[in-house]
């Protein structure tokens, strides 16, 4: 699928799907027999309660999930939450799938009613999803693109948060983590500038009821300091 939506509000180009090595046998049928049983439809973006099997209490979004281990375990831990989990690399795609449904169960293994995949960019949702939709959002370990002339790719700009604004309901949080120094400069900068959030400064331990993600034990292990963030929508 391409994106289709006029972008113009986005600080940059949106993602199309991207591929990494070439995809075994078991990744081809999580992409082909898998992800369209969990994919949240397109038809359910204007009233997103209805893109669940049951109805939710609270709607979700996790933007980047990477190998997915942040959003499973949210989702477990929060079944009545319907959780949107947006990921646009086919590897993280698939491992996410992959904890989902036993091998040889891509087609028929029941899938969890509360949890969907946007397997577009995630902005198209921020531009697309109804005004106050949305009761959290999660932002683990955004690509930091250092160099400054991809600063409009950071996924935390002064665009991209007025889009976050509109659809979190007023208290939602936003969680934000980032170990890259030029990222976490910049989140502070970003935010400090707008009033759309409540901010406070970031904590370096990472709080509870926040899961590991495999980006932040790379992270960890390299000797880099997380800092974790907690933005509530006024
Ligand atoms: C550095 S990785 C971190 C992954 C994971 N959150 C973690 O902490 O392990 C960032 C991920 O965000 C994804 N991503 C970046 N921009 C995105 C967007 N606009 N929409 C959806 N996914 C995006 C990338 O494909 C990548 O997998």
């Amino acid at each position: 699928m391409t994106a289709s939506v006029d972008v113009k509000a986005s600080p940059d180009r949106l993602y199309g799907r991207h591929r990494g090595h070439p995809l075994r046998a078991r990744q081809q049928r999580l992409m082909d027999q898998t992800l369209p049983r969990l994919r949240f439809a397109e038809s359910a973006i204007a009233d997103p309660a209805t893109g669940f099997g049951r109805a939710p209490e609270q709607i979700w979004l996790e933007v980047g999930f990477g190998g997915g281990e942040h959003s499973l375990a949210q989702h477990a831990a929060n079944p009545d939450v319907g959780y949107i989990a947006c990921e646009v690399f086919e590897n993280g795609l698939c491992s996410l799938l992959s904890r989902v449904v036993p091998e040889g169960g891509e087609e028929t293994a029941p899938v969890p009613d509360t949890l969907r995949i946007w397997d577009e960019d995630a902005r198209i949702l921020l531009q697309r999803l109804p005004d106050a939709s949305i009761d959290r959002m999660f932002l683990m370990f955004p690509d930091p693109w250092p160099k400054s002339r991809h600063a409009k790719r950071r996924f935390i700009h002064p665009e991209t948060v007025k889009m976050a604004a509109r659809i979190l309901r007023p208290g939602a949080v936003w969680r934000v983590a980032s170990d890259d120094p030029t990222y976490q400069a910049w989140v502070e900068e970003v935010m400090g500038a707008q009033d759309l959030f409540e901010t406070a400064p970031p904590v370096k331990q990472r709080p509870e009821g926040w899961p590991p993600t495999r980006y932040e034990a790379k992270a960890l292990q390299a000797g880099r300091q997380p800092f974790y963030w907690t933005f509530v929508r006024r």
